[in-house]
């Protein structure tokens, strides 16, 4: 165990924890960020995903010894009225909402490095985040909302 100093939506977060132990679950067990949830584990569904210095980053693979010095961005960083939210909701896009948090940082690492994506460039960026839902369609509309703002 060793003690990491993290930058956790803006804030200093310490924790107590092996240096091995994914983002994802110091996220969610050590500093109660339950928005951001387990999918699949291994890198494989988006559901974890955060942003990393503005990157998006699947944080169920990503040692926390990592993420040390860098600006870590969770869904409840975003405040409940970032504007790929809103979208989100205008667009009625949520079904089940499980995968929302990692398709609503998906977006918004997409729309941070292309404010104006065309439908193509949402379907490469968005493509890997499951959503077994099939929520696909209005998740590519809501970024087409942000975009036209
Ligand atoms: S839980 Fe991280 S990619 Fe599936
Ligand atoms: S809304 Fe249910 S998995 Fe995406």
């Amino acid at each position: 165990m060793a003690k990491f100093t993290l930058d956790v939506n803006g804030e200093k977060r310490t924790v107590e924890v092996a240096a091995d132990t994914p983002l994802l679950w110091v996220l969610r067990d050590h500093l109660q960020l339950t928005g951001t949830k387990y999918g699949c584990g291994v890198g494989l569904c988006g559901s974890c995903t955060v942003l990393v210095n503005g990157e998006a980053e699947r944080s169920c693979s990503l040692p926390v010894s990592q993420v040390v010095g860098k600006n870590i961005l969770t869904v409840e960083g975003l405040g409940g009225h970032h504007p790929v939210q809103e979208a989100f909701v205008a667009e009625d896009v949520p079904q089940c909402g499980y995968c929302q948090s990692g398709q609503v940082m998906q977006a918004v690492a997409l729309l941070s490095a292309k404010p104006k994506p065309t439908a193509e460039q949402i379907a490469a960026a968005m493509g890997d985040v499951l959503c077994r839902c099939g929520t696909y369609d209005r998740i590519a509309r809501a970024i087409a909302r942000v975009a036209r703002r």
